[in-house]
């Protein structure tokens, strides 16, 4: 596929994908969509990629879904777009995805901040959901996973009102990491990236999972979860390194095996 509206780099074992389509603040669009989810699937599938950063521009991550795709559909043309779909194919990226925000991350953007595994965020980024203003809702798991992040009562405030979270807000309410001047969001989450591509990536993946699953699963079924993943990891050659590098005071060197 060629890409028109992200703009995708290496650093090292660290993918970057940029959301660009400044001028109109990086709304995503189907083929915008597409463009992130099969980017992320690659990333995933290469070897050399250990971790993906996605990220934007300084004024926006992204300002929601295309309003001018939506706005003269009716339902059937949308159940037979069927746009989640791809949404979907996100959860499914082992690999940990940090977002580095800055600006508006509303709507889409927001769900597409909530599908990340870490978000690092600047002074000025804006997390919201207001498609009640347009006359809709959330549709790409706004409403279930602001909800989760949030608890309910400020997740029925924000959905209800459209009103967004400042960064500080956010990162108060556990939606975010951390804040960090506008200037160095990027490289934070970059150097963030870089600390966890030295983790042997076997771990890396399990533990993502796991943690994936404790947000869905009730406590016993992850705990089980949870202890199968770590009688897995004995079969490692990485967990045999980490323990040995440990008793010989070195620096272990994993391989992914
Ligand atoms: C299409 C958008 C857009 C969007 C901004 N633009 N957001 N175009 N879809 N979601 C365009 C504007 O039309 C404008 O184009 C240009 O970007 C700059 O935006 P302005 O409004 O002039 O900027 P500003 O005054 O700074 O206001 C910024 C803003 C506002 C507060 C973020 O743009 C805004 O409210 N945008 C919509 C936010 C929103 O409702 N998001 C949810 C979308 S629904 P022109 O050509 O006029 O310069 C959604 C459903 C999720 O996300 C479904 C899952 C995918």
């Amino acid at each position: 596929m060629s890409l028109e509206f992200i703009q995708v780099e290496r650093d090292g074992k660290v993918g970057l994908i940029r959301l660009n389509r400044p001028k109109q603040l990086n709304a995503l669009n189907l083929k915008m969509v597409d463009e992130i989810v099969e980017t992320l699937e690659s990333m995933d599938e290469d070897p050399e990629i250990r971790a993906i950063v996605i990220t934007g521009n300084e004024q926006a991550f992204a300002a929601g879904a295309d309003i001018d795709e939506m706005t003269e559909v009716d339902s059937i043309d949308m159940l037979l777009r069927d746009q989640f779909r791809v949404w979907d194919r996100i959860a499914l990226v082992r690999k940990p995805i940090i977002a580095a925000v800055s600006g508006f991350a509303l709507g889409g953007g927001c769900e597409l901040v909530m599908n990340c595994d870490i978000v690092i965020a600047s002074e000025s980024a804006r997390f919201g959901q207001p498609e009640v203003n347009l006359g809709v809702m959330p549709g790409a798991g706004g409403t279930q996973r602001f909800t989760k992040a949030l608890g309910k009562v400020k997740a029925m405030e924000l959905l209800l009102t459209g009103e967004s979270l400042t960064a500080e807000e956010a990162l108060h309410y556990g939606l975010i990491n951390r804040v960090v001047p506008v200037e160095v969001y990027l490289d934070e989450a970059m150097k963030l990236a870089n600390r966890i591509v030295g983790q042997p990536p076997i771990a890396v993946r399990l533990i993502k999972q796991s943690v994936l699953k404790a947000i869905d699963l009730p406590l016993d079924e992850g705990l089980d979860f949870e202890r199968k993943n770590f009688y897995l990891l004995f079969s490692s050659e990485d967990q045999k390194e980490g323990m040995r590098a440990f008793a010989q005071k070195r620096k272990p060197d994993f391989k992914g095996k």
